[in-house]
């Protein structure tokens, strides 16, 4: 059963309030873990050219595209397309835009986890400066591999995630954001600074901003298409929720530009930290979900009031993936909330219980049980939902927005409130033509190549 938008489901408190929400759902572990981690497979400079790309190609029409469903509907992903286009299938975009972000918060609490562990471990002074590469490596295993804190830590972050999605959007969300974003691009600033000033950085610069074309292969194309909709939120309905609380009075377009914006900034800040750091301290960019836990103490360890700054770091770092998590489970609760008539507390208790169990296998898989560890079963959640998942839900949006509900439905409710959208017949062609190519070429590429990982 739909229900009509009422007072009680909350929005922003104007324009300021979306950006800082929207910001704190796309800048998370996406920018700073995930980033870092994705270039070193796909190739560092190659990598960072193509995901570019698909920032400012597929990322902000899409972006724009789920807004304007979000406001035209006020509705969840589900609720949504069938407020759009009733008594059809598009609505099962929507549904699996919710399995989406159910499935992402299961492997991402379990990574949220760890650096509330690494916060802990700051705070108590392990990152001294005898860590090096080999010492933080075993750091590392040594907290991820042990069955005990690892399903510890991800229920404590589950369990704070729910308890404020309980409290509802406004709130605790917006006010965390306010205060929290500026200190973590400050402190991201101060490590960029010691970073590139480390002995041999300059390895890691030219890794990440030297370009290798005979590193292009499709793989990269995926990689860096679904980078860049993790990052930003995208394909699962996340900012078709978050555009549905955003006032009808206040204008869209700058908003939502500079939220594209400031998350592509500083997953490239987080970039030009890792890589040099990285080189300097003499380790291989192999990637794997450890990289930035592993990297990163070797330069808190070789900084003055590196202490400090670790604790500042992983403080921040928690804080950004809880706005991501709190983005992630909006949107689930939000669909029984408003689909199935659930209340909020109940939405947010249950469905955190049952991302748990799913979070469990991710989180036994990175030593604590060899079959999980050997099939890299977080791994392979992270490719699947965040590259696969997101560029089909990516595809699929455009395709509705294009083809079906229309771009001057979508330009309506993107400039509903103030400022036209410069260009607007090539937004539209974008939306229709460029974005469904793109994305179904890099999908069709990779059935045929069978080079899916
Ligand atoms: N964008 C977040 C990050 O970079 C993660 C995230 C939050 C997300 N909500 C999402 C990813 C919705 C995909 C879809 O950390």
């Amino acid at each position: 059963m739909a229900t009509s938008p009422s007072s009680d489901r909350g929005a922003w408190s104007g324009k300021l309030g979306f950006v800082l929400a929207a910001a704190g759902s796309a800048i998370g572990l996406g920018n700073i873990w995930r980033f870092p981690y994705m270039a070193a497979e796909g190739g560092g400079g190659i990598f960072v050219l193509v995901y570019l790309g698909c920032v400012l190609a597929i990322g902000i029409p899409v972006l724009f595209a789920e807004l304007s469903i979000g406001r035209a509907t006020e509705r969840n992903p589900v609720g949504a397309f069938k407020k759009l286009v009733p008594g059809t299938w598009w609505s099962a975009v929507g549904g699996m835009g919710v399995l989406a972000g159910f499935a992402i918060l299961a492997f991402y609490s379990v990574i949220a986890g760890w650096t509330v562990g690494y916060l802990w471990m700051a705070i108590t002074g392990t990152f001294g400066p005898d860590v090096d590469a080999a010492a933080s490596a075993e750091i590392f295993s040594g907290l991820i591999g042990s069955a005990g804190p690892a399903i510890t830590l991800t229920v404590l972050f589950l369990g704070v995630t729910a308890v404020v999605v309980r409290g509802g959007v406004a709130g605790g969300i917006e006010k965390a954001s306010k205060i929290l974003m500026p200190v973590l691009l400050s402190v991201l600033v101060l490590l960029l600074i010691r970073a590139v000033t480390l002995p041999g950085a300059g390895a890691g610069l030219e890794y990440l901003l030297r370009p290798d074309m005979s590193e292009l292969t499709p793989k990269v194309f995926i990689t860096a298409l679904g980078q860049a909709l993790f990052s930003m939120s995208l394909g699962m309905g996340a900012m078709i929720t978050y555009g549905s609380y955003f006032p009808k009075d206040a204008s869209l377009p700058f908003a939502g530009t500079a939220v594209a914006l400031a998350d592509m900034g500083i997953a490239l800040l987080a970039g030009l930290v890792i890589f040099p750091a990285l080189f300097s301290a003499g380790m291989d960019p192999q990637g794997g979900p450890g990289l930035v836990f592993v990297v990163l103490p070797t330069v808190f360890a070789n900084m003055p009031m590196g202490h400090l700054f670790g604790v500042l770091f992983f403080a921040c770092l928690s804080i950004a993936a809880l706005t991501s998590t709190i983005s992630l489970l909006e949107v689930v609760v939000a669909y029984f909330v408003d689909e199935k008539g659930w209340s909020r507390p109940k939405a947010a208790l249950i469905i955190s219980l049952a991302c748990f169990v799913l979070a469990v296998p991710s989180a036994l898989s990175q030593g604590a049980n060899a079959w999980l560890t050997d099939f890299g079963w977080l791994d392979v959640q992270n490719i699947i939902w965040g590259n696969y998942g997101l560029s089909i839900g990516a595809l699929l949006i455009c395709i509705f927005v294009g083809w079906k509900w229309g771009t001057d439905k979508m330009l309506q409710y993107v400039e509903m409130g103030g400022n036209p959208v410069p260009g607007r017949a090539m937004f539209a062609f974008v939306v229709r033509y460029v974005c469904p190519v793109a994305i179904g070429a890099v999908l069709a590429f990779l059935i045929i190549t069978r080079e899916y990982f």
